[in-house]
């Protein structure tokens, strides 16, 4: 199947709508247990609005940090401290001032020569919080991954066409070259690691985003068409500006 027929889309409409509705499921997804949480973020500019909220005051009172660990879907292949850094834009936004370090998990940029050893690293960091070394459908990886979608349907860093589309096995991959800007290497996880969540999320917003969103809607075979969550819902969260014009008549 080239995408999960477990899709869900959420119109809201605008940007600050969408961040609140996402802060919502994200708070919902914790408060669904009482034990360790983990979530996986992404980075790109989509999600920042719901990284700001997550740290005023009202949202930060909300969240029981200390059981709540962060990690990572993709990571441009640059230092920590570089402002493409995916989790770096993280840490800024709220996690330096909101989670305990010990519960920030990034990929290894710094200290590894090249994106697959990064890769291999976060690979076995992942398995040994998982406790275990393969997936078990009954018992998902992460409790919430955020998605976001490029204009050529790639998600996390996994482009149309190249080999991480089709890794099966691996949890993450070294990608040596981007398929959009930036162009810098990339480590991603693969689907079946993100895919191992109670619930993905997708935030879409702006009219820049209606082009890939009516492909994606029309089922084309792309990486952000066959992410999806193998073990709980699949949401695309969708402001009114990125919808195809069509879209109430699908
Ligand atoms: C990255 C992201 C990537 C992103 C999409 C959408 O490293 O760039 O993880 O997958 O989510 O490219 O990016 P925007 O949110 O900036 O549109």
């Amino acid at each position: 199947m080239s995408h999960g027929s477990n899709r869900r889309v959420i119109t809201v409409s605008d940007p600050v709508a969408l961040a609140n509705m996402a802060a919502q499921r994200l708070l919902a997804r914790i408060e669904a247990s009482d034990g360790r949480i983990a979530i996986c973020l992404t980075g790109g500019s989509s999600p920042q609005k719901l990284y700001q909220l997550l740290a005023t005051e009202a949202w930060r009172s909300k969240l029981p940090w200390p059981r709540v660990h962060w990690f990572i879907g993709d990571e441009r292949f640059v230092r920590a401290e570089d402002p493409l850094n995916n989790m770096g834009m993280a840490r800024r936004v709220f996690l330096d001032r909101c989670a305990p370090a010990a519960n920030v998990h990034p990929i290894p940029t710094d200290n590894s020569a090249t994106p697959e050893e990064a890769a291999q690293r976060y690979e076995e960091e992942l398995k040994s919080f998982y406790g275990a070394k393969a997936l078990d459908p009954s018992r998902p990886l992460f409790d919430l991954v955020l998605m976001g979608v490029g204009p050529d349907g790639h998600t996390a860093s996994i482009f149309p066409g190249y080999p991480a589309v089709s890794e099966t096995r691996r949890w993450v991959v070294g990608v040596p070259n981007a398929h959009v800007e930036p162009f810098v290497p990339r480590v991603t996880l693969t689907l079946p690691a993100l895919g191992s969540c109670r619930e993905m999320l997708f935030e879409l917003a702006g009219s820049e985003k209606r082009a890939i969103l009516t492909r994606v809607l029309a089922g084309e075979n792309l990486p952000a068409n066959r992410a999806h969550s193998t073990a709980g819902e699949t949401i695309w969260l969708v402001d009114e500006a990125a919808l195809p014009e069509d879209f109430g008549a699908r």
